[in-house]
């Protein structure tokens, strides 16, 4: 294996030149910070027969899709040869799916985790190869297998859609008070709680001073937390809700969502539970499904995170790694996964709502028109 391995690393080294990513490699934090994803872009060729193994946590969720296609298209284009799986959000599956990667000579992982805390054994099996390791979008927890880390700055998600209901309602100064209900992510992804955070860091000074009123009592991110980001659960939870406290037609004018597949699962609750004036909603992600119904005004606002980009960064960091070459890193603070401080990337979260969408959805390629349709 060890021999294998060197070998790969060896004719890599002719790995040539630079990939384009949220920034270049000579980029400072800020530029990479401002997402460029030009200046000093170039193109990639990778020895022949290095591998690259990519698991994706499932198929239900477009951004995968379209993250798991992205990343196959980038890395194809650089030379690599491409082992990507998609684990049906099943934990063993995507354990078995990584092992194999490994058993059938990846020279690199790229893994975006069901659940943080759970690859033990095949990150253990990576280590023990000398397989560096990429943890994609979600933060691999309890390991040092993992190398590196390449996100969108998750945290910074939160505050973007925690600053939209502090502007949209005007919090600082209109008399209020507001009604707001919270659903945030799953608890098994690190990423969630960095989401709620951002949102509540953003709201806390005008809940606890009763300008924002959360009439179900349910503030905490546990209380709100939505298992494997399931829509049908998110709505089950909101039409509890609104059958509780909003029956007698209270009016709720906020519903801070953490991304699109919760957000979803509320808009579908209010549909069949809810004739009271339309609350705020935010999401992440800009699927279809939520970009319409932004269009539609059932969503006001979305959270974009272009996986072309995040795509480009981690083909960027395989080829550096491969490479020999430094990797590029903008945060070495941030990300603690409760063995060590992965060294990340984290690219820059977009504000996305339906006076911006076209620009930012349509013409920069990411959807065609009909599409949205
Ligand atoms: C991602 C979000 C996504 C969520 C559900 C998170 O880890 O960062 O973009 O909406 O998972 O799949």
């Amino acid at each position: 294996m060890k021999k294998r391995i060197l070998a790969a690393l060896l004719s890599s080294a002719m790995v040539v030149t630079l990939l384009a990513g949220c920034g270049s490699s000579a980029d400072t934090a800020a530029d990479a910070n401002a997402g460029s994803s030009d200046s000093a872009a170039t193109e990639s060729t990778a020895a022949a027969g290095t591998k690259v193994g990519v698991s994706m946590p499932t198929k239900d969720l477009q951004r995968w899709n379209q993250d798991g296609a992205n990343m196959e298209a980038e890395l194809k284009a650089a030379g690599f040869e491409v082992d990507l799986q998609y684990a049906s959000n099943d934990v063993q599956t995507q354990v078995s799916q990584v092992e194999n990667m490994i058993s059938s000579g990846a020279n690199v992982l790229v893994i975006a985790a069901i659940e943080g805390s759970s690859l033990g054994e095949a990150l253990d099996m990576a280590k023990e190869a000398n397989i560096p390791v990429i943890a994609y979008d979600r933060l691999i927890m309890n390991s040092d297998a993992v190398s590196y880390y390449a996100t969108f700055d998750n945290y910074k998600v939160g505050t973007v859609q925690g600053t939209y209901v502090k502007d949209t309602l005007d919090l600082d100064n209109a008399a209020g008070p507001f009604n707001i209900e919270f659903t945030a992510g799953d608890p098994g992804d690190n990423n969630a709680g960095f989401f709620f955070n951002g949102a509540y860091d953003v709201l806390k000074p005008y809940i606890e001073s009763g300008k924002l009123n959360v009439v179900s009592g349910q503030k905490t991110f546990e209380e709100v937390a939505t298992p494997t980001w399931a829509t049908e659960t998110a709505q089950s939870r909101a039409e509890n809700i609104l059958s509780s406290y909003y029956a007698d037609g209270t009016n709720i004018d906020v519903w801070l969502c953490s991304n699109d597949s919760t957000a979803l699962g509320v808009e579908n609750a209010l549909a069949a539970n809810y004739n009271g004036t339309y609350p705020i909603i935010t999401g992440q992600d800009c699927d279809i499904e939520n970009t319409k119904n932004m269009i539609a005004g059932k969503q006001s606002m979305s959270v974009f995170k272009d996986t072309r980009t995040l795509a480009s960064q981690v083909v960027k960091m395989v080829g550096q790694i491969l490479n020999g070459q430094t990797v590029d890193v903008n945060d070495t603070t941030t990300y603690d996964n409760g063995f060590k401080v992965v060294p990340s990337f984290l690219c820059e979260p977009v504000f996305a709502d339906a006076n911006n969408y076209k620009e930012i959805l349509i013409d920069s390629g990411y959807y065609t028109e009909d599409q949205l349709k």
